[in-house]
């Protein structure tokens, strides 16, 4: 049972021009115990379009404020987001399933979007561009994209929604978001506390419920100047599909299926803690997870031997316990894709290197497998899970190759000390986010996204808002 400081954070209602709207009619459950956490509206078509409208009658006064106004507002919702922490990793764990620990390190890691736009808000600078003609001034104006609609993934219940709002609310825009109907509850929250910060009614809307009526509505809408959107690629082409018509811009941050390569020269100890972080975040569910571990022929055993002793050291458990440090996975689809690809990958031949253990339906095992092959289906799907097949080879080419060997083009990391292969492979390599001797790829200040099947669009960094900017050209010949 969750114990919060400030139960007003946890509301069963959607967020509709101001009004918080409560109808039980969809429950969300907890990964660790499937008990009913509580009852929300599923939201209609038809207030997705009133949602709509308050997002657009709302942007008038939300765009006129100067951007000092709109940071200071953004930057008490950070430093409430950090007096609220504990709360906010309570509601994250009960409705996601991940450990504390690591509830509290993504409101941190939220809360670090929203700091950060918040001081980008004042550096929305346009330019004034020398004109061909005498006396007469180009100036190229930043202007808000418009209404954004944001739809965000149960994964990361508080860090993308903080990613995506927050340069968008730095820029002007308004907004209609769609968390996840799985783990709703800390949009909510977020809700909760931009209110408290001084968000008007309007500017920040939150719907409930089920993704077909409200994404249609939203994508279908000609007042949505902008889908942002963090899931899988199938569900991100459908909707571009569905923005097509109305030729909105769109930030889309797929899937991927990232290469974890640790070359001979590696230092050991160093891989197998990055293989740690990278693959065992969350759970494995993670878009940027190492999913494919290939470890050069030298050094593969050592590899492989430490890397099992650590995952056999990993406790498994409800997030709630203290020790644990991997929950539950999100729901029963999730266990049986994870299951699917490693019994896939045994009856190829893949050896496994860690214990079994006998547990609850709604836990995965976590697995090393030496002897991953291209034909596996872990290699060419993302498993979303505590898996780590490891791939033997032999030279930097076939390294390369296999790396590059998928359609996704999200992260990818690499372990080497040899300076001349650190930046020949890592500009060789198809991705938008590459790691050299790092298992950790995710802070506010860097451009998250990726290449290929894995999305159009940068979060974070100074890339972030210029996803929420339009640039006029004003054309001023002289009074
Ligand atoms: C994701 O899995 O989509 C986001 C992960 C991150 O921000 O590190």
């Amino acid at each position: 049972m969750m114990k919060l400081q400030d139960p007003d954070l946890f509301r069963n209602a959607a967020l509709i021009d101001g009004q918080w709207l409560t109808r039980p009619e969809m429950d969300v459950n907890d990964p660790a115990t499937g008990a009913v956490l509580g009852r929300l509206p599923d939201c209609t078509a038809d207030e997705t379009h009133a949602a709509i409208a308050a997002a657009e009658r709302a942007m008038a006064d939300w765009r006129a404020r100067t951007h000092e106004q709109r940071a200071d507002i953004l930057m008490r919702w950070y430093h409430l987001m950090l007096e609220n922490t504990e709360d906010l990793a309570q509601i994250l764990t009960a409705e996601q399933g991940k450990p504390l620990s690591e509830a509290r390190t993504e409101v941190a890691y939220g809360a670090s979007f929203v700091r950060w736009f918040a001081e980008e808000a004042r550096r929305i600078n346009g330019k004034l561009i020398p004109s061909p003609v005498a006396g007469k001034k180009i100036l190229a104006l930043k202007e808000p994209v418009g209404v954004c609609a944001i739809i965000t993934p149960w994964n990361f219940p508080i860090a993308m929604i903080t990613r995506k709002v927050a340069p968008g609310l730095a820029a002007g825009c308004t907004m209609v978001v769609k968390p996840s109907d799985l783990t709703p509850y800390s949009a909510l929250a977020l809700a909760v506390l931009a209110e408290r910060a001084g968000v008007p009614a309007g500017v920040l809307n939150i719907l409930t419920g089920r993704p077909e009526a409200i994404g249609a509505a939203l994508t279908g809408s000609p007042v949505v100047r902008k889908l942002s959107f963090t899931g899988s690629t199938r569900v991100g082409a459908l909707l571009a599909g569905q923005c097509a018509p109305t030729l909105k811009r769109l930030s889309l941050e797929l899937g991927g299926n990232a290469p974890f390569v640790v070359f001979d020269d590696a230092d050991l100890e160093a891989a197998v803690e990055g293989a740690m972080v990278s693959k065992f975040r969350n759970g494995g569910q993670t878009c940027v997870c190492a999913n494919r571990i290939m470890v050069q022929a030298g050094i593969h055993d050592a590899f492989a031997e430490r890397l099992a002793a650590r995952v056999d050291a990993l406790q498994v458990g409800p997030g709630t316990e203290t020790g644990v440090a991997i929950g539950p996975m999100i729901n029963v689809a999730a266990i049986d894709k994870i299951n699917a690809h490693v019994a896939d990958a045994l009856d190829k031949g893949a050896t496994r290197l860690t214990r079994a253990r006998n547990l609850p339906s709604n836990y995965a095992d976590p697995v090393v497998l030496a002897g991953a092959r291209p034909d596996m289906r872990l290699a060419g799907e993302e498993t979303f899970g505590p898996v780590a097949p490891i791939f033997r080879f032999e030279t930097e080419a076939e390294a390369l190759a296999l790396a590059n060997g998928t359609p996704f083009g999200l992260a990818a990391y690499f372990y080497t000390r040899d300076m001349a292969r650190a930046f020949r492979f890592g500009e060789a390599l198809e991705f938008g986010i590459v790691g050299l001797n790092t298992g950790a790829l995710s802070h506010e200040v860097s451009p998250f996204g990726g290449v290929k099947a894995s999305g159009l669009g940068r979060e974070g960094a100074q890339e972030g808002i210029e996803e929420y900017l339009e640039t006029k050209a004003f054309h001023f010949g002289g009074l």
